[in-house]
């Protein structure tokens, strides 16, 4: 449903986008998910054809981004970081309005107003001005116009930033919901929006596409780098010397115990290695004593701290 082919933006030297190819499928829910500065806004207006890219190219349902901006606005909907309301309309007649420039056939505009407050709740605040909306409700107003004309694709950038929790909740929910029956991409700087409402998860960091994948398989992908704890008894330098050494092994972090002689190593392997056996026979093999040896499984945040501090590692 969106193809996104080598983007690159520039904004004067900084590079925003860098390279960034990507696609995105009928019906599913991909979430960006980066840190502020990444690229995430930027990658969203160029496929959303409100800015132009560098270099690259952007589809939409088959149609160019930039040959055919017209026929790609006209199905995507729009949310962005601050939603283009206007402070002094009220929220039915900011709708209708929007209704109209969308192209909304003028006799299906109430309908289509009603349709959308009624997805997104806002129907008790449709005469109310929208200067005077809580935040939570110029979100969803927001969010209702992206979805006037029913475009088969939406772009949400950071649709719960702002919000409180019982709000986070709901935009989620509605996310989800609405998933069943649109392709979505929607931006966040927050790990547990992703692994809630996404399908599928693009890692992005200074302009570039880190990884892309389900949020389970990228779990597993680096579950073979996950910390290894153990707890060993035996002369502490030289063990820690002992298990530094190894091929895997990127580094080493020594808690000692109170006890003498005994203390916990806590050992980062290198990406894709499950080094835990051979971790296991050395201590033995040297006449150390194995106390305990576990894993620690990396979560979603941890990985993504990975893939964004140590990228070169990670590749
Ligand atoms: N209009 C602009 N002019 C100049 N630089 C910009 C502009 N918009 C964004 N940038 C820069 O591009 C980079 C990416 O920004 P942005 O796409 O907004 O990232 P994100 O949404 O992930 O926080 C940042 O370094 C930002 O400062
Ligand atoms: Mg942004």
């Amino acid at each position: 449903m969106i193809e996104v082919h080598n983007l690159v933006k520039h904004y004067g030297s900084v590079k925003a986008v860098d390279d960034i190819s990507l696609t995105v499928d009928k019906g599913e829910i991909l979430g960006f998910l980066g840190p502020n500065a990444a690229g995430k806004t930027t990658t969203m207006r160029i496929i959303t054809g409100y800015m132009p890219a560098s270099a690259g190219t952007v589809k939409v349902a088959g149609f160019d981004v930039f040959e055919q901006g017209l026929e790609v606005k006209k199905r995507i909907g729009y949310l962005p970081e601050n939603p283009p309301l206007y402070p002094d309309m009220r929220v039915r007649d900011y709708l209708k309005f929007t209704a109209r420039i969308k192209g909304v056939h003028p006799k299906t505009i109430n309908a289509e107003v009603d349709r959308v407050a009624a997805r997104l709740s806002v129907i008790e605040v449709m005469d109310n001005h929208i200067s005077k909306l809580s935040k939570g409700y110029k979100q969803r107003v927001g969010f209702a116009q992206a979805l006037l004309n029913n475009p088969p694709v939406l772009i949400l950038d950071e649709p719960t930033n702002g919000l409180d929790p019982r709000q986070i909740i709901e935009v989620r929910e509605i996310i989800k919901s609405l998933g069943s029956d649109h392709t979505v991409i929607l931006s966040t700087h927050i790990l547990p929006e992703v692994s809630m409402t996404c399908n599928r998860v693009a890692i992005i960091n200074e302009g570039k596409l880190v990884k892309i994948d389900t949020p389970d398989n990228l779990t597993m992908q680096l579950q073979g780098s996950e910390s290894i704890i153990l707890q060993i008894e035996g002369p502490v330098t030289e063990i820690e010397s002992a298990l530094s050494q190894h091929n895997s092994v990127t580094a080493v972090a020594v808690q000692p115990n109170s006890k003498d002689n005994i203390a916990t190593y806590k050992v980062e392997a290198a990406i894709g290695s499950d080094i835990r056996k051979e971790l296991a026979a050395l201590v033995v093999n040297r006449g150390w004593g194995l106390l305990e040896l576990k894993s620690e499984t990396l979560s979603l945040e941890d990985i993504f701290l990975r893939l964004t501090t140590k990228e070169e590692e990670v590749n």
